[in-house]
């Protein structure tokens, strides 16, 4: 009888500790593939950053060799002309001075804008001048149009930003303003830019006539352009969030936030 008795309980115990052990298993099985699932998470972003780090590199190089062309080709040859005008003597005909007086102001327009794209689309340029300025810049060309009010607004203590998270931080606005420009039809562009303790905030809102912003989830690219699908990018790139809001008829609002480390 002790016989059996012993032999149930050697039994019991190592069933016991059977289960315990299959247990153990399990759970450091299961352990092991989230582990290797977050891997894999973890590699697929690294290397879709490091495929939009690249594309943003080379989109800035070109960017900056257009500038270069416009600044010392298409603006030098413009400015000759400008200065050839000048010295055309056309003071006896007065329909031809006329004509002369307007196209010397079409070259300075022309001049002038070629300029001011020019800088916008060099980043050497961007690095040197603060967000505010930047947006001022971008803003008041677009007031200069007549077509649109823009306003801005900076709160708080400004803080100097690393050239590479406010090149992306403008290339972003530019985006949001030139939705505005060429899709909402607005009166007014109001931006807000707010230095907090721990973040920098920055809301761009117009009045045009909106659209469905649920449709522009992050990641997802939309079948009328990669404009907003980027900019959800960039944002990630720098750490920062940004968040679409929209209604059809009710304006839209652009808003990025980024953590200060
Ligand atoms: N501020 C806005 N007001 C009204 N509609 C907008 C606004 N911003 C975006 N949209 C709508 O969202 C769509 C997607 O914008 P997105 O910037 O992704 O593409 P796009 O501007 O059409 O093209 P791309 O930016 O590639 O040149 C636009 O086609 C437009 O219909
Ligand atoms: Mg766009």
């Amino acid at each position: 009888m002790p016989d059996t008795f012993l032999i149930i309980s050697i039994g019991t115990v190592l069933f016991i500790l059977l289960a315990i052990f299959i247990t153990f298993m399990t759970l450091a099985y299961q352990r092991k593939r989230l582990q290797h699932q977050d891997e894999v998470t973890g590699l697929v972003e690294a290397y879709q950053k490091e495929i939009l780090k690249t594309q943003l590199e080379m989109q800035e190089q070109t960017f900056l060799a257009i500038s270069q062309e416009i600044h010392d080709n298409v603006g030098q040859v413009l400015s000759l002309v400008r200065l050839n005008m000048s010295t055309m003597n056309v003071a006896e005909n007065t329909i031809l001075q006329q004509k002369v007086n307007t196209s010397k102001e079409l070259l300075d327009q022309a001049i002038q804008d070629l300029r001011n794209l020019s800088k916008i689309l060099n980043s050497k340029y961007v690095s040197q001048q603060s967000l505010s300025d930047l947006l001022k810049f971008q803003l008041g060309l677009i007031q200069r149009t007549g077509a649109v009010e823009t306003g801005i607004e900076v709160h708080g203590e400004v803080r100097t930003l690393d050239s590479e998270k406010k090149l992306i931080i403008y290339r972003i606005a530019q985006e949001a303003l030139s939705n505005i420009i060429k899709h909402a039809d607005a009166n007014s562009i109001k931006a807000k830019l707010t230095y907090m303790a721990d973040r920098l905030s920055l809301s761009i809102t117009d009045d045009g006539k909106g659209f469905i912003a649920s449709s522009t989830s992050p990641g997802e690219v939309l079948a009328q352009g990669t404009g907003i699908h980027n900019m959800y990018y960039r944002a990630k790139l720098i750490g920062a969030t940004l968040h679409v809001e929209s209604k059809p008829g009710l304006g839209s609002l652009v808003l990025l936030e980024l953590p200060f480390n």
